[in-house]
């Protein structure tokens, strides 16, 4: 993701009178980074700092990185490389250009990525990002890099600023960071460390801001965001159902989700909270990463198939229209032909919305990497084959099924096309429609007429029998 640029013709001083300074954020990975991207230039604001929206001329370069599958400190040095021509450039036009490298690839390489780079001024982990503006300060000190990769997560989220930038119809909102599951294969309990939860009015009152700013539907964020328990009113300890609730009752927020969950953690509140609220959207991403027991104990899971299935089960009781969305990994050491046929016969059961599914790839540091019995590369690209063809002709096939039904779409902005405006369904499907941009921030009953693999498009109920309009992207139907 890139920040948005400010808008064109402003000139080149802030409200406040401080130089105007650009600020390029490039940003790999999850929904946190995301989240984390905005809230650095949300920090940085006030020292004069406005997004841009390439990296030539600004002043400032944030790498926001992702660590969690293949290649990340390569795709990093590689970029670096490319920025060092750039810095250099800018120094050459008499200019400066700060280099900042952040994310989970700064938190596990700390001062080797200034090692191998030593054009980079800033490492900073995931959470130290309200420290930027006072390492900023340092780094113009400094002869050398500034390397900053504590733990303090309670103190990032308060002293990070409020948002500085109104939000979209759509919203996302941290309230818990880090693991304490430790997979076999997975770098998250490293990087980003321990488990933490917000407390619930530090929640309740950014929910309130970012509705009140105009988003619609806000999606909690978390690497285990239903581990969430956050200390709540006289002490008293919150699970994310009750959460879910207090958030239900805000005025004018239409959605809730949230994002990502652990199945160990689907406790008896939170699935009822998906029966009780209407605003709890019916689309749950729900890794499960295979299905066979074996691979799951292998993968430290914590649970089997069946307590997956078990879930979905209650889930489905809990809210009938509710659809799952997981995650799966091919070629965990040690997998077999046999374990692979189970995570095949575990989606057959499930039948699935939408899915992530990747080759497992060794994560220094973590147990799986040094496990014996690694499966070839040819077999794992066989079982990624295998495994996509089904999720796909179930996603194409659930996609196909919303053809001829009217339902809510909440209006998120236009469509590429003229006089197109764009939302997403309850499913998180994007759907395309001819509409007034007027719509945008409503929620509107939709007639879908077509189906297309990643999305759909309609007409406005009320106008049902007009001619559906093309997705900018897709041109064959489901
Ligand atoms: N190899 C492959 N996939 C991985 N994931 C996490 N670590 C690895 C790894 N080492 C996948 C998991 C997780 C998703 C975010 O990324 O499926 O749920
Ligand atoms: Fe990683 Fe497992 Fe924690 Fe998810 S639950 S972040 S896969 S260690």
């Amino acid at each position: 993701m890139t920040i948005e640029p400010a808008s064109p013709g402003v000139d080149d001083r802030s409200a406040m009178g401080a130089p105007r300074k650009r600020l390029f954020i490039k940003t790999w990975g999850c929904q946190m980074n995301v989240y984390d991207s905005g809230r650095m230039a949300d920090v940085l604001a006030p020292l004069g700092y406005a997004p841009v929206q390439a990296p030539d001329h600004a002043d400032m370069v944030i790498l926001n990185t992702c660590h969690i599958r293949e290649k990340a400190a390569e795709k990093l040095f590689s970029e670096l490389g490319r920025l060092r021509e750039s810095k250099a450039a800018r120094r050459a036009a008499g200019g400066e250009m700060v280099l900042a490298v952040a994310g989970c690839v700064a938190q596990a390489e700390g001062a080797e990525i200034t090692a191998r780079a030593p054009w980079v001024d800033l490492v900073l982990g995931p959470q130290t990002y309200h420290k930027l503006p006072e390492m900023v300060a340092r780094a113009a000190r400094a002869a050398g890099a500034v390397i900053e990769t504590d733990f303090p997560v309670d103190q990032k989220f308060d002293h990070l600023p409020e948002a500085a930038a109104p939000p979209g119809v759509t919203a996302f909102l941290t309230v818990q960071e880090g693991c304490d599951k430790f997979c076999s294969f997975c770098v998250v309990p490293y990087t980003r460390g321990a488990e933490y939860s917000r407390p619930v009015a530090a929640v309740l009152a950014e929910a309130r801001r970012l509705v009140a700013a105009g988003a619609r539907e806000l999606t909690l964020l978390g690497q285990n965001v239903n581990a969430y328990h956050g200390e709540g009113p006289g002490g008293a300890d919150w699970g994310l159902g009750r959460l879910l609730r207090a958030l239900a009752e805000i005025p004018r927020l239409a959605r809730l989700r949230y994002t990502t969950s652990h199945p160990r953690d689907m406790g008896d509140d939170l699935i009822a909270a998906h029966r009780d609220l209407p605003t709890l959207m019916p689309y749950l991403h729900l890794p499960v990463q295979s299905g066979s027991d074996r691979v799951l104990a292998a993968m430290n899971r914590g649970h089997t198939a069946d307590d997956f299935l078990r879930v979905v089960d209650r889930l489905r009781e809990a809210r009938p229209d509710l659809v799952l969305s997981s995650d799966f990994i091919v070629g965990h050491p040690g997998e077999t032909e046999a374990d692979h046929e189970a995570t095949l016969a575990l989606i057959r059961r499930v039948g699935f919305a939408s899915a992530f599914s990747f080759k497992y790839s060794a994560r220094p540091g973590t147990p799986a990497a040094g496990a014996p019995h690694q499966v070839r590369e040819t077999e794992k690209d066989r079982r990624l084959h295998d495994l996509q063809a089904l999720l796909r002709a179930q996603q194409k096939a659930f996609n196909a099924s919303r053809a001829g039904m009217t339902f809510a779409v909440l209006i998120t902005g236009q469509g590429r096309h003229p006089g197109q405006i764009a939302g997403r369904s309850p499913w998180l499907q994007p759907v395309h429609l001819i509409g007034p941009r007027a719509l945008i921030g409503a929620e509107v009953a939709v007639t879908i007429e077509t189906a297309f693999p990643n999305s759909l498009a309609g007409v406005l109920a009320a106008s049902a029998g007009g001619v559906p309009v093309q997705p900018p992207e897709e041109t064959a139907p489901a």
